[in-house]
């Protein structure tokens, strides 16, 4: 297992330099709009060390071609030079009738499928590599209709799932998903998201995917029960944190995710023969 940690905002490049050179990490994970205006040749020489490439707002779904045509070429450019571990993307809403959201809103899995899905062919295309789509940290009853969704998204387009543990957890603390659900999801990917959350603000507390604190023993549970799956040749795992940057903190949940992964692959490599 590849442990990673996003990179977001320059502000944060002398902590992701201190966790390559520390071992504690083995790649960053660039959330690559940022860098789009930067070029091609300098992002090359970065951290000198693999990258994998996280989509945040190309509103792929509705966003105008135009729009989408322009910046594939610009991400096209980028991944035939960096060759990125994997490219991620959103699925989710930015809109509502014409009016941008604060945050980005969870789709209706059953009636927004079909046009979903002709979105994933198209962005796909464009960009000229297979997509992982992360999954939403559900707050709705609808969000119990995810795994299926993702499944039947896999088998209708080839597009990967970028499966965030944490978020998962988010999901069944609000909508009551059960995290067995998502077995056939984990079985197939290779690439992992992993954070800390808190509750809402405002009443009724919600589960929100906040990336400012600590692992919750919950999500440590449920990397604990899958390890061995979550752990397959060539998977990564990539550390969110965009707020509260404790170093401690950071540093003791990622050598806590090192053990982890270190000791199912010495269980993997145990297992007797059969
Ligand atoms: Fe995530």
């Amino acid at each position: 297992m590849r442990i990673g940690f996003n990179y977001t905002l320059g502000d944060t490049a002398p902590l992701v330099r201190r966790l390559l050179d520390s071992g504690r990490i083995d790649y960053v994970e660039l959330l690559i709009d940022n860098f789009l205006s930067v070029p091609p040749e300098e992002m090359a020489q970065g951290f000198g060390a693999p990258v994998g490439f996280h989509i945040m707002f190309s509103k792929f779904i509705e966003n105008d071609d135009a729009a989408l045509d322009s910046m594939a070429i610009r991400l096209r450019r980028l991944i035939d030079l960096l060759k990125p571990l994997y490219v991620s993307d959103h699925i989710a809403r930015f809109n509502h009738e014409g009016r941008q959201l604060y945050h980005l809103a969870e789709i209706d899995y059953i009636t927004d499928y079909e046009q979903v899905r002709c979105r994933v062919d198209w962005w796909q295309q464009k960009l000229g590599c297979r997509l992982h789509l992360e999954n939403y940290p559900s707050i709705m009853d609808g969000g119990r209709d995810a795994p299926h969704f993702h499944e039947r998204l896999h088998r209708d387009t080839g597009a990967g799932v970028l499966f965030d543990v944490s978020n998962a957890v988010c999901a069944h603390l609000n909508c009551g998903l059960p995290l067995e659900a998502w077995e056939g999801i984990i079985e197939r990917s290779s690439h992992f998201h992993v954070a800390g959350y808190n509750l809402s603000i405002l009443a009724p507390h919600l589960v929100v995917d906040t990336h400012d604190r600590m692992l919750s023993e919950e999500t440590l549970g449920f990397l604990e029960r899958y390890r061995a799956r979550f752990n397959t040749a060539g998977s990564t795992m990539t550390y969110e944190r965009d707020d509260n940057f404790v170093e401690t903190e950071i540093e003791h949940d990622l050598d806590r995710l090192r053990d982890l992964f270190d000791r199912s692959s010495v269980e993997a490599f145990d297992a007797p023969r059969v």
